[in-house]
């Protein structure tokens, strides 16, 4: 390379976004089988909406739901001519038929049927009402109330209101009838083309105020071009004066919906309050009992039995002031004129918000656990460690989300309208892009935020999973409700859209609604000019997800600085802070805070510690760690005291130097490492890598970097071979030179042969994952290395293999390795630290420490167990000094002070002795390093118990 004193020159944004992307790219396609269930989701869904389609359509397109026809005889030759019409129709059928010129129908008054008609009940005891005895014979009045300020006035007007008796001039019938008050108990629908009191079999009630016996005959009807007869009958009306409307309103609400229940009942046909009406004025309100309506579904209900109730009134006036014959006549009602219709639901319409739902929400599951697995497995840090900085994470990340999403959202809606749901063609698509397109960014943002709330991949699945049905159902069973509910407050409505999946909800009941009403009317679904609409709430869903979608990003890429990248909550005011602190900084200054604790160091460490401020003011770069006062202390949590992992650490690597960490479990190792490797922040003191400190210039250190962790951070799905790729592309080797690398790393830690390298890492031994994982620390020639126990779990041959690879490494970085194998540190290490309670307890190579700390031979013969004395003797006399530290069935064993005997001394007695008695066994050894470490590591808690 080209920088060669510096490595590799960093890699640029998009490289490290190129590297990432292929990564990812290899990723999805090993993922093949969850990518396809993904997309056959809502394929599956979209079908079984087709097939729902297809079954309501037949059970639409019965003839029983056509308009009518049927077979008329000519008169020629017995032949026949099919016509249809809305007379041949049943009340079903009418409604779509083409009717071009809607029948004139007699306006009619709602009355009462006769079992709920008013009588005196226990709780309504005016005299005037009929006793319930007319129940009986089927003979109870209609009544209608009557009040005002003037008495006589208002009777008067009211006894001119039913027309007597009644004549029915047959010659026009519609406007005789136009002078009675006509009624009927039916009840009206949606549309008035057939009014049901005319086609069924009940007769229509004409009220007079007293029926002769001869009231009921028939009248013929015309409707279009066929006539028939209709049976009128005459109902006596009541008219009972009230002394107030309050009485009025006391008397109607007792009796209101009591008919159905106990048959003890009030329905009245209305009821009038003429107030202050005189000659010159007609004031006056109507009751009118608006719950009538035959109940299918949410149509409103057609009034068209409450305008004769008005004219009853205006007519009476008239006729009051101006005499019988002057008349105000109110003669028919007709309906507009329509084309014929097909009855059609569309389903997608109707079940599109609830399915679709589910089918976008989907994917927010998958992002999620996508996000978590990279975290759970640690990989994400394990990235950053070798180079990958958080912008070209994220852009990847969230591009390859979007893109990921964009094709799902693009299948779904191409094959939705492929197969013809309404709910995709009639709405303008640009309206949909841009809903979906909003949408899947805010679920994307969303995903990042909520995967630092979990820490495993099963519960972020399992929750994301429950959110996706829970949105559904409670948007499909409880949000449509409140949508539906006009009186809810809107504000109200709004608040539940902050959440997304309720404001993904309306807008797809939106889309469901415009292409529903679009396909009753055969008209378009939604179009841009109709997000102006008053109740077309896709504005706001509209506004809330973009701004919702900018807030969320912004507060994910916080959480996530805070959370994965360790840094404080307010960090982007402390970055100021240090670089401030950090140019007054004297390390001279900063020394005597610790003079107490150096006089209780051994020399070794004290001389590593003078060192390191040697090289602080000298500013070198000759040493590639620096560690400087180190410090790292938990603070005490429920009641205990504080935690000291780590105490005032100073040392310094040179390049080419591999420095061994020893020490017991929990001796504050792994804390050293994680401070140096950015995961944690020191409390106080820091270390330079490189001359970069390790609190301000992380990001810079990792792009010269390795570390080998202790647990394999890999990716089940990649191979070998491409987990080399792209910690290479990191480290920002390119062509033939990252291939040249690859292929020399894999070999070196022999991964290559036999096709290893390109089986997927999950399926590696334990020995191969660790290999692999040393290999990717060693990539793209990092001048740092740490390794946290990198031969563990394996075989002899490959941590031999492993070693050789360690040695050669060494040679141009440094590394620092944790091991608990005495035998790895004395092979691998030029120095070694023993590390316990958190601080160094010596430093130097193995054989100083050796020769330091043990300084003595063990010296051990086993003889009978008469001979012991003699044994004894024979020591003696080579040194005064030994000691006896075992002794059992004949076997002893010597300390001997090293520098008080020659080995040649020991060998010349030791033959002397085996003439003199029978020697079984004898030896002679060095301290071992094992000895050294327990001694050290006993010394030193020994110390800290005193201390
Ligand atoms: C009540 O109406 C009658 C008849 O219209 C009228 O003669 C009388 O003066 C009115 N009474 C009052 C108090 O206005
Ligand atoms: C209504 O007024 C009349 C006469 O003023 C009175 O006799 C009658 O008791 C009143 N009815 C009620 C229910 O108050
Ligand atoms: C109005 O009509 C409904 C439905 O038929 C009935 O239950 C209710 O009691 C009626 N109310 C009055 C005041 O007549
Ligand atoms: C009609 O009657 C009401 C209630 O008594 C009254 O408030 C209103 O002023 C009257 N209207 C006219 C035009 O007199
Ligand atoms: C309501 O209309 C249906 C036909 O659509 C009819 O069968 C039913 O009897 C009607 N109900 C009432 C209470 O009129």
């Amino acid at each position: 390379m080209s920088d060669s004193s510096n490595g590799q020159s960093t890699a640029s944004f998009w490289t490290q976004a190129n590297a990432l992307l292929r990564k990812n790219l290899i990723f999805q396609k090993r993922n093949i089988k969850t990518n396809i269930r993904l997309v056959v989701f809502p394929f599956f869904l979209c079908l079984l909406l087709v097939l729902i389609q297809t079954l309501v359509n037949n059970e639409l397109d019965k003839p029983s739901n056509r308009c009518g026809c049927t077979c008329v005889d000519t008169g020629r030759n017995g032949q026949c001519e099919r016509r249809c019409g809305i007379e041949y129709s049943t009340l079903d059928q009418v409604f779509t038929c083409s009717i071009p010129h809607p029948p004139p129908l007699p306006p009619l008054l709602q009355i009462p049927s006769e079992q709920y008609r008013a009588i005196r009940t226990d709780f309504i005891s005016y005299g005037d009402l009929p006793d319930g005895s007319c129940k009986r014979i089927g003979s109870c009045p209609v009544t209608m109330l009557i009040t005002g300020d003037n008495q006589t006035f208002g009777q008067s007007v009211a006894g001119n209101m039913f027309a007597r008796p009644l004549n029915i001039d047959l010659s026009d019938i519609l406007y005789s009838l136009a002078d009675d008050a006509l009624g009927s108990e039916t009840k009206t629908r949606y549309t008035n083309y057939l009014d049901p009191a005319f086609s069924s079999n009940v007769p229509v009630d004409f009220l007079q105020p007293q029926c002769t016996s001869n009231s009921q005959f028939s009248v013929p009807v015309q409707f279009g071009s066929a006539t028939f007869q209709q049976d009128l009958r005459c109902v006596q009306g009541l008219q009972l004066w009230r002394n107030s409307s309050s009485e009025i309103n006391d008397e109607l609400y007792k009796g209101y919906r009591k008919g159905n229940a106990e048959r003890k009942i009030n329905e009245i046909v209305a009821a009038y309050d003429f107030m202050n009406s005189n000659e010159n004025l007609l004031n006056v309100t109507i009751w009118y009992n608006s719950t009538y309506k035959n109940d299918t579904g949410n149509q409103p209900l057609a009034l068209t039995r409450v305008p004769r109730s008005v004219n009853l009134a205006t007519n009476a006036y008239l006729q009051l002031l101006l005499g019988p014959t002057v008349k105000m006549l109110f003669e028919f009602v007709k309906e507009t004129p329509k084309p014929e219709t097909t009855l059609r639901l569309d389903f997608s319409s109707l079940l599109g918000p609830l399915f679709f739902t589910w089918v976008i929400i989907q994917l927010f599951p998958v992002v999620l656990t996508s996000l978590v697995y990279e975290k759970q497995h640690r990989l994400r840090i394990m990235m950053k460690m070798h180079g990958l900085g958080d912008g070209p994470y994220w852009m990847i990340s969230y591009a390859y989300f979007l893109a990921i999403s964009s094709i799902y959202m693009l299948c779904f809606v191409i094959f939705g309208s492929a197969i013809g749901l309404k709910f995709f063609t009639l709405n303008d698509y640009s309206i949909q892009f841009v809903f979906y397109f909003l949408y899947i960014n805010l679920q994307i943002s969303l995903a990042f935020l909520v995967a630092d709330l979990f820490s495993s991949v099963k519960t972020a699945t399992v929750v994301g999973y429950i959110m996706v049905f829970g949105t559904g159902l409670l948007g499909g069973f409880l949000f449509q409700f409140f949508l539906q509910d006009s009186s809810f407050p809107k504000a109200g409505i709004i608040a539940m859209e902050l959440y997304p999946g309720f404001s993904l909800y309306r807008g797809l009941y939106e889309f469901s609604q415009y292409s529903f009403n679009g396909n009753y009317m055969g008209t378009d679904g939604m179009r841009w000019k109709d997000l102006n609409d008053s109740d077309n709430g896709m504005r706001e869903a509209f506004i809330i997800i973009a701004v919702e979608w900018l807030v969320v990003l912004c507060v994910a890429y916080y959480a996530d600085q805070v959370v994965s990248s360790g840094r404080s909550p307010l960090f982007f005011l402390r970055r100021h802070q240090k670089k401030f602190s950090s140019s007054f900084r004297k390390p001279s200054l900063r020394r005597q805070g610790s003079k107490v604790f150096v006089q209780m160091e051994k020399l070794d460490v004290q001389q590593e510690r003078e060192k390191v401020a040697q090289l602080l003011l000298e500013s070198s770069t000759s040493h590639a760690i620096v560690c400087d006062n180190l410090k790292k202390i938990y603070p005490g949590k429920d009641g205990n005291p504080e935690k000291f992992a780590v105490r005032e650490l100073s040392l310094a690597l040179p390049q080419g130097e591999c420095f061994g960490m020893l020490g017991p479990n929990g001796a504050g190792k792994t804390s050293f490492i994680n401070m140096m490797i950015g995961l944690t922040k020191p409390s106080s003191g820091t270390a330079y890598v490189q001359g970069l400190d390790i609190r301000t210039d992380m990001d810079r250190i990792y792009t010269s970097m390795g570390v080998c962790p202790q647990h394999d951070l890999l990716w089940g799905t990649l191979t070998g071979k491409e987990h080399l790729l792209f910690y290479g592309r990191l480290k920002n080797l390119k062509g033939a030179s990252l291939t040249q690398a690859v292929e020399e790393s894999l070999k070196s830690v022999n991964l290559f042969h036999g096709g290893v390298a390109d089986k997927q890492a999950g399926k590696y031994s334990g020995g191969m994952k660790r290999r692999l994982s040393v290999a990717i620390s060693l990539i793209g020639d990092p001048k740092v290395v740490y390794m946290d126990e990198p031969s563990t779990g394996l075989d002899p041959a490959s941590r031999n293999m492993l070693w050789n690879v360690v040695k050669r490494a060494k040679q141009n970085r440094a590394i620092i390795l944790t091991t608990h194998s005495m035998e790895e540190a004395e092979h691998l290490c030029d120095r070694l630290g023993i590390f316990v309670d958190g601080s160094l307890q010596c430093v130097g190579n193995p054989k100083e420490l050796k020769a330091r700390y043990g300084g003595s031979y063990v010296f051990t013969m086993t003889t009978s167990p008469n001979h012991e004395d003699e044994v004894e003797n024979l020591v003696r006399q080579l040194t005064p000094n030994a000691t006896k530290i075992y002794q059992i069935s004949g076997t002893q064993k010597f300390e001997l002070p090293k520098h008080e005997i020659r080995i040649a001394d020991v060998f010349e007695a030791v033959e002397n002795a085996k003439s003199r008695f029978a020697v079984q066994a004898w030896g002679l050894a060095d301290t071992t390093l094992e000895d050294v470490f327990i001694k050290v590591a006993r010394g030193a808690q020994v110390f800290s118990v005193l201390s």
